[in-house]
């Protein structure tokens, strides 16, 4: 099973998850707080990366990669709403050369969750100016960087973190009102807009998207109208809501009404994060959750910390999903948390035949980005979900290679699959 000419091959990160030492963004605060990440977790110096990600990079050259998703960090770069660190910048642009040396062809993505601790203290995404304020960020960040990058992803998961940080209240700034995350959505999508549009102003050869996350809902029982009926709502809101946000520049997915003109036709390629599959049963008592409560279903393997099940067809549906948007598409993350790596090397040769097979129907996938190179702080999860090709012990720094890295290094090398 070959692969397009030209594939990229690769792994992607984030900025918090890996840097470490982030101590002007809200998830840094968040962390300090009693109760908020698994066992008390903190990020803390995470994987090292803003002194020695080249490190790093050498071991993905070593694995035949050609490709790499990192995020930079707004508050590194913007400390305060007045001071901009140019050394910061400097530091992102030695990285993204670091990258091209070792012929690993950047994407970056402009905010992965964290966002400015000044920014969260004046409201974070639900205040008016929230894309503006971006916007300024995107407006220094972009001039920057753009002569070592042409791949731009401008949020992460927007709606998943809508989801996570304003109705469930298990992410900064824990907020659980419907009607603050509809407006933090709006501000999310003008956010996109803007940077969008600033991009394509400062670098007339970017091709700029978004990591749409992507989780499959299917109704528990498929005879039953009310479970079809609440996983087609759930579909609609986490799948579909921002990617008809960013190319018509309309929204209509219960609870997310809005009319956004300035977001139509905002986009040129889509990201898609896919990890697992959730059926979906009628419940008035969970309205939170669109009505319809989920659980991961019997008769599929289930990864490490019950994080989903393993689902690889569920790859194949979102990319004809994302298809019918007509935009090609990378998949910007997938993954799996495996500390001991028994699921891991079947998980990669099995969702890869699914990105093939959609290749082969004529789905424009240009390439696949592996969560993640190296374990990482997984958010509320903390250190305890393993998603890395390399093992890491974020006490002593020492990383032990996964058998599955090899296994994903020949498919890279070989742009195929046996
Ligand atoms: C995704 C996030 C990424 C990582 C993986 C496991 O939803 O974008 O940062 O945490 O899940």
């Amino acid at each position: 099973m070959r692969f397009p000419a030209g594939f990229r091959w690769g792994t992607a990160t984030s900025a918090h998850q890996v840097e470490g030492d982030n101590v002007h963004n809200d998830w840094w605060a968040w962390e300090q707080q009693p109760g908020r990440i698994l066992n008390g977790d903190r990020s803390g110096s995470a994987c090292r990366w803003w002194t020695r990600a080249e490190e790093d990079f050498d071991r993905a050259a070593a694995l035949g990669q050609n490709a790499h998703r990192l995020s930079i960090e707004w508050s590194r770069i913007q400390p305060e709403p007045g001071r901009w660190d140019e050394a910061a910048l400097e530091r992102y642009r030695e990285m993204l050369r670091g990258l091209r040396r070792r012929g690993i062809e950047p994407m970056v993505t402009l905010l992965h969750f964290t966002v400015p601790l000044w920014f969260a203290e004046r409201g974070g995404w639900t205040r008016e100016d929230a894309p503006a304020l971006f916007a300024r960020f995107v407006e220094r960040a972009v001039p920057a960087l753009r002569d070592h990058c042409d791949l731009w992803c401008t949020l992460n998961e927007p709606v998943g973190w809508v989801f996570s940080a304003c109705i469930r209240g298990t992410w900064p700034p824990g907020g659980r009102s419907v009607g603050g995350a509809m407006r933090a959505a709006t501000n999310l999508a003008r956010a996109h807009a803007a940077a969008y549009h600033a991009i394509h102003r400062h670098q007339a050869t970017a091709r700029v998207g978004f990591a749409n996350y992507f989780r499959l809902f299917d109704p528990a029982d498929p005879h039953s109208v009310l479970d079809r009926f609440v996983a087609a709502r759930q579909d609609r809101f986490v799948n579909r809501a921002f990617l008809d946000a960013v190319t018509a520049g309309r929204v209509r997915a219960f609870p997310w009404r809005a009319h956004i003109p300035e977001a139509a036709g905002t986009l040129d390629f889509i990201g898609v994060n896919y990890y697992t599959r959730d059926l979906a049963r009628f419940d008035p008592l969970v309205p939170r959750q669109l009505f319809g409560r989920t659980f991961p279903g019997p008769g599929l393997p289930m990864s490490d910390g019950a994080y989903g099940v393993i689902y690889p067809e569920g790859l194949y549906r979102v990319l004809r999903l994302a298809h019918g948007y007509g935009r090609p598409v990378f998949v910007t993350e997938n993954g799996i948390p495996d500390e001991d790596d028994d699921q891991r090397p079947d998980f990669i040769v099995s969702h890869l035949r699914e990105v093939w097979r959609a290749i082969e129907e004529g789905v424009d996938v240009r390439g696949y980005y592996h969560w993640s190179l190296v374990d990482n702080f997984e958010w509320a999860e903390g250190w305890s979900l393993k998603f890395g090709l390399i093992a890491l012990d974020p006490a002593t720094q020492v990383r032990t290679e996964r058998p599955s890295a090899q296994v994903y290094a020949e498919i890279c090398r070989s742009n195929a699959l046996g």
